[in-house]
């Protein structure tokens, strides 16, 4: 009998196996309707605009941080905080994606929350942008809240120029560690910035460590000078995702690095990068000051499966961070609550 069942159990894993190689990342399959349709629509529009996808994954991130994921990044208004609601934080620049989870939300209806519809959106955004290496199961049920302040977001959301304790500090408050710090911040190996989140690293007294070739790169594609000019340009996160001219001032060759050169893929790339000062931000270059953190950083760059497989675990424990408040609902429009009021 037990014999049977190693049987029955190894014949189980290798078709699990063989069904798990045989998925393109693209066309997953959910058995579940709502599910099947986020991912139609995101595999539609990463097809389209492939930076929607980076889009997604930090959707999803600026949304559970927020009094956990309650959908309130997708509101334009609501009755408490009128039109000052997250969107018009300072640190939510250049959020995207609103529009295809509006898409998303006509197709599902009333199936699905819209706090539902950007955790499955992310979820699909990695697996299609990992090539289906970073792949992790949620469930729904999250509810939509009524409430979403500009001032809670800027006072709640990491920023670019924070230091170690700070992120450190900000993690802690929400139950994340600091290898889940590290472990999430591998996802600036894709998406954009805009110059006003670097300019800190261009130059001065202040420019915390970034590598020289680097820095010359950034100043002659986005001068600081242009932010006087009225002018917010973005670049690339990850130097793996710019132009050949850039690569080449930046002295960053992706093959000679160990990178897969391949653009816009969500991989552990962010370290090797690190480990080398071309990273964008003062809060990535920062994770090199702690001893701990730093050898996170090590560990994730010499194994690409450890940090997919540590990515996907972290990505469940926010995409499940509980909603606070009072009020819950299902919305109609992601953008606006249902009601005028809530009593
Ligand atoms: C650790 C603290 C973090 C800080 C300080 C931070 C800061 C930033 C900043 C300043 C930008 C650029 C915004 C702009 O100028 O347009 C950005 C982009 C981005 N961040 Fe983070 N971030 C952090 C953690 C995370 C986490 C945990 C995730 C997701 C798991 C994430 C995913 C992204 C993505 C994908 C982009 C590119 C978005 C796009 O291209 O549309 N970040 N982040
Ligand atoms: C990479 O990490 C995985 C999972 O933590 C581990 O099983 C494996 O032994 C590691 N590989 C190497 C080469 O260290």
């Amino acid at each position: 009998m037990a014999k049977l069942n190693a049987a029955v159990l190894s014949l189980c894993v290798v078709m699990a196996l063989a069904f798990l190689a045989g998925q393109s990342a693209a066309g997953r399959y959910y058995p579940d309707k709502v599910q099947d349709k986020v991912r139609n629509e995101v595999e539609k529009a990463i097809a389209r605009d492939r930076s929607i996808g980076p889009a997604l994954v930090r959707l999803v991130f600026h949304d559970c941080w927020i009094n956990g994921c309650d959908g309130s990044v997708l509101l334009d208004k609501t009755p408490t905080d009128g039109t000052n609601t997250e969107k018009k934080a300072l640190n939510n620049i250049g959020l995207a994606g609103f529009e295809v989870i509006d898409t998303i939300k006509q197709k599902v209806g009333a199936g699905a929350s819209c706090a539902d519809i950007v955790a499955f959106a992310a979820r699909d955004a990695a697996d299609i942008l990992s090539s289906g290496k970073i792949f992790y199961t949620i469930p729904g049920g999250r509810k939509d809240g009524v409430v979403s302040s500009a001032a809670v977001a800027d006072a709640n959301l990491p920023e670019s120029t924070f230091d170690f304790g700070q992120l450190q500090n900000n993690f802690d408050a929400r139950g994340f560690t600091v290898e889940e710090l590290v472990v999430l911040s591998g996802a600036h190996s894709i998406g954009v910035a805009h110059l006003s989140s670097y300019q800190d690293r261009l130059g001065g007294a202040d420019s915390t460590p970034i590598d020289p070739d680097y820095q010359a790169a950034l100043n002659k594609v986005t001068p600081p000078s242009l932010l006087q000019k009225g002018q917010n340009p973005t670049v690339h996160n990850n130097a793996r995702d710019e132009t050949a001219e850039f690569q080449k001032d930046a002295a960053y060759n992706p093959v000679a690095m160990g990178v897969n050169p391949a653009r816009i893929v969500l991989d552990n790339s962010y370290y090797p990068n690190n480990l080398v000062n071309k990273v964008l931000f003062k809060s990535d270059w920062v994770l090199r000051t702690d001893g701990f953190a730093a050898s996170k950083l090590e560990e994730y760059k010499n194994n690409a499966t450890e940090w997919n497989s540590d990515f996907a675990d972290a990505m469940v424990k926010l995409s499940t961070l509980p909603a606070q408040g009072k009020n819950f609902e299902i919305r109609k429009n992601c953008r606006v609550t249902n009601q005028q009021n809530y009593y």
